[in-house]
């Protein structure tokens, strides 16, 4: 790329990261044109529903917060030891868990265990696991209204197209389970226009912070991972990897591999 090319990409870029300010043009949102809300989460795609606890007494090894900041790393060795249902059902309920639903007369958002702009949490999660214990090896994806796992399907060869589409990135492909979030960008948009999408990447590291302090109280690890190819990635996911306007558009946004820790 042409320097000049560079430059003109790398100054609209560093636009976006800043404040929305009054002197940008204004569009009327969604919302203020009285369109109906996007629904808070993606519609059910799979099948085989697991029920997730959230009786988490069994499974937290420190809840000294000082320990856990103090020991918050990038871990990316992981023992080959399976997790367990309720470990992940602890790490799903840290990043994603709803509280409660806030329910208006015309409008509803949910209210999480991590903050986003608006409470829009234009976010879904899924898992790609490959060694927890009672769960078969393939795609699921967080029902996050109902606290539970749905069943989307297997794959052939997981680790290595893991690998692939994480760039090369092996520590991704042998975890025990790897996090994706895909973004929708359109649940904030609807409010947001312009601006969603900086909120959309400030609140994604909310929850792969939370994935981190999460995995330190349970004796797991995990490592942000925001090196990945597009198409790959989406691809493994089933999803449209077209970045169009269209309001259904969803596409990953960042990702981290969780595993036991000796
Ligand atoms: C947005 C983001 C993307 C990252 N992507 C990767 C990645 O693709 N691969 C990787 O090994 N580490 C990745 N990391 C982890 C950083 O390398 C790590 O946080 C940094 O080296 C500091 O180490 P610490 O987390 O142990 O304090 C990423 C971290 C962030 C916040």
């Amino acid at each position: 790329m042409e320097q000049h090319n560079l430059d003109t990409k790398i100054a609209a870029l560093r636009e976006m990261m800043k404040a929305y300010t009054a002197l940008d043009e204004d569009y009327d949102s969604d919302q203020e044109k009285g369109l109906a809300q996007p629904p808070l989460e993606k519609g059910s795609i799979g099948t085989n529903i697991i029920a997730l606890t959230k009786d988490f007494s069994n499974i937290i090894k420190t809840n000294d917060f000082l320990t856990i900041l103090n020991n918050r790393t990038s871990r990316r060795k992981y023992s080959e030891t399976p997790m367990q249902i309720d470990e992940l059902a602890f790490l799903l309920w840290a990043t994603q868990g709803i509280k409660h639903v806030a329910a208006g007369k015309v409008r509803k958002a949910t209210i999480r265990t991590v903050p986003s702009a608006g409470a829009r949490h234009p976010f879904e999660t899924y898992l790609f696991v490959k060694n927890v214990n009672d769960l078969a090896p393939g795609l699921y994806h967080y029902i996050a209204l109902e606290h539970q796992l749905e069943f989307v399907g297997s794959m052939d060869r997981l680790v290595d197209r893991l690998t692939e589409a994480y760039a090369g990135q092996e520590f991704f492909g042998e975890a025990a389970v790897d996090f994706v979030w895909t973004v929708v960008p359109y649940r904030s948009e609807w409010r947001y226009t312009t601006k969603a999408q900086k909120y959309a990447l400030i609140d994604v590291g909310h929850v792969c912070q939370n994935l981190y302090l999460a995995c330190e109280a349970i004796g797991c690890g995990t490592c942000a991972v925001g090196a990945y190819d597009q198409a790959l990635a989406d691809g493994l996911l089933g999803l449209d990897t077209n970045p169009s306007c269209n309001l259904e558009n969803e596409f990953v946004v960042y990702a981290a591999p969780v595993g036991k820790l000796d």
